[in-house]
C-alpha cells in the first residue's frame, strides 16, 4: 500500500489525523455525487429499475467487504442509531435480563438500549476498563468476558472503542454469548473499512456501520448486516420498497404482508437514494481494491515511530495487540498542558479529536509518516 493522498480532496495546508471524526472524500466519490445531483434535474432519465439496481450493488459490495456470504443479509441505513434500533427492536429480551455495554460507548449505541431496558424491565451492565493503564486492554477484555452470564440477553458493543481504539476480542465474546444464547450486536462504525472483519469468522447477530468514517462514504448513509436470526423481525418503519413485489409499480396498492428477502425489511425508506447510494458504492469498491488489511498495515507503518516517541514522552498508548492502528488514544502525562497543546495544534492546522480523557489520533491512506512527525513536533 502506497500513500494515496492524490486521490482525495484534502488541502496540503492541513495535517488531517481525524478520519474517525469524518473521512475526507475520494475525488471519484465527489464526481459520482455531483453527477447524481445533476441527474435529478432530468427525472425522465430515472427509470423504475433505478430504484432497485444500485441498492443491490451496494449490498453486494458491503457483503464482499465484510466477508458475508449472502448480500441479502445487508440493509441500507441512514445512521448507526437507525440500524441499531432495528436490531434492538428484534432482540429477544425478557424482564430481568441483562444488556451488556462497554464503558463510554458512542451514544447511538447506548440510548436505544436504555429505552429497551426501560420498556422490558431489563438491566444494563456497563463494563468498565481497569483504573490503571497496566494491561488495560487485556484486563478490559477479561472484564467483558466475566460480565457475560446466564442472565445476559445481548452484548451490544463496538469492535474497537471509538475514543481510544481499544480492540475487543469479538471471537472470544461471540463464543461466550453463543454458549448462553445471547445476541451479539456490533457497532462497526469506527473500524469497518480500515480493519479486517469477517462475518463468516465472527458471526455476530448484527453489524451496523455509519458510512462517513472508515467506509469513506458521504454523510447520512450507512450499511448494516443482520444475521438470519432477524429474518422474521419487525422493522422500525414500513417503506413500500421493502415489501414483496414492490418492483411492480402498477400493483403497489395490492398491499403485501410479505417482505423482500432477509434483511431487506430493515432498509430505510428511499434507500435507492440516487445521490448517496452510488457514492457509497464507489467508496466501498475502492476499499475492496485496497483491502482493510493493507490499510491497517499502512496505518501501523506510518505511526510506529510516533507511537514510540509519544511513549518516551510519558504518554500512555495501549499495547499493540489490544488496539487498532488506524485509530488510537493518547493519554497525556501530567507534565503536558492539554489546553496549550490543543491551541498549538489548532494554530498549526493539525486536526485530531479529544474524546473522554484521550487525544484521539486517526489516520488512513491519505496520511504519511510526515503527518505524524508534524503531530510530534507540537509536543514541544
Ligand atoms: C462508534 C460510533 N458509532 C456511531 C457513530 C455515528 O452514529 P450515528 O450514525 O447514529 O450518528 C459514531 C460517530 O462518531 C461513532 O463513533
Amino acid at each position: 500500500m502506497q500513500h494515496q493522498k492524490h486521490l482525495f480532496d484534502l488541502s496540503d495546508d492541513i495535517t488531517y489525523l481525524n478520519g474517525a471524526y469524518m473521512a475526507p472524500q475520494l475525488k471519484s466519490v465527489t464526481q459520482i455525487g455531483l453527477a447524481a445531483v445533476t441527474q435529478k434535474a432530468r427525472p425522465n432519465e430515472i427509470v423504475a429499475e433505478d430504484f432497485f439496481s444500485k441498492r443491490e450493488v451496494l449490498k453486494q459490495r458491503f457483503a464482499t467487504l465484510i466477508d458475508a456470504p449472502d448480500h441479502n443479509n445487508i440493509a441500507i441505513i441512514p445512521s448507526a442509531s437507525y440500524g441499531i434500533a432495528n436490531a434492538a427492536q428484534n432482540t429477544p429480551i425478557q424482564q430481568g435480563d441483562e444488556i451488556i455495554l462497554v464503558d463510554e460507548q458512542f451514544p447511538s449505541n447506548v440510548y436505544v438500549w436504555q429505552e429497551v431496558a426501560k420498556k422490558k424491565g431489563a438491566r444494563i451492565t456497563v463494563v468498565k476498563p481497569p483504573k490503571n493503564f497496566k494491561d488495560r486492554g487485556k484486563l478490559w477484555n477479561k472484564n467483558i468476558l466475566n460480565a457475560i452470564t446466564k442472565k445476559t440477553a445481548v452484548v451490544a458493543m463496538p469492535n474497537i472503542h471509538w475514543a481510544d481504539g481499544t480492540l475487543f476480542d469479538l471471537k472470544a465474546i461471540r463464543e461466550k454469548t453463543n454458549a448462553i444464547n445471547a445476541f451479539l450486536i456490533i457497532d462497526g462504525t469506527q473500524s469497518i473499512g480500515a480493519l479486517p472483519f469477517s462475518i463468516s469468522e465472527i458471526a455476530p447477530d448484527a453489524l451496523i456501520c455509519a458510512g462517513y468514517k472508515w467506509l469513506l462514504g458521504p454523510y447520512s448513509t450507512g450499511v448494516a448486516y443482520y444475521s438470519d436470526s432477524f429474518n422474521n423481525g419487525t422493522p422500525i418503519e414500513h417503506n413500500w420498497m421493502n415489501r414483496y413485489n414492490s418492483e411492480d409499480f402498477a400493483g403497489l396498492t395490492q398491499y403485501e404482508d410479505r417482505y423482500q428477502e432477509k434483511a431487506a425489511r430493515y432498509s430505510v425508506g428511499e434507500s435507492s437514494n440516487f445521490v448517496l447510494t452510488p457514492m457509497l458504492i464507489r467508496a466501498i469498491e475502492q476499499l475492496i481494491e485496497w483491502s482493510p488489511l493493507a490499510i491497517q498495515k499502512y496505518c501501523k507503518t506510518i505511526s510506529t515511530t510516533a507511537v514510540q516517541q509519544l511513549k518516551e514522552l510519558g504518554c500512555f498508548i495501549e499495547d499493540d495487540p489490544y488496539r487498532a492502528h488506524h485509530l488510537f488514544g493518547i493519554y497525556l502525562p501530567d507534565h503536558i498542558n492539554l489546553e496549550k497543546l490543543k491551541s498549538t495544534l489548532k494554530q498549526e492546522n493539525v486536526f485530531v479529536s479529544f474524546r473522554g480523557t484521550a487525544m484521539r489520533v486517526s489516520s488512513n491512506v491519505y496520511n504519511s509518516s510526515a503527518d505524524f512527525d508534524k503531530l510530534i513536533k507540537q509536543f514541544g
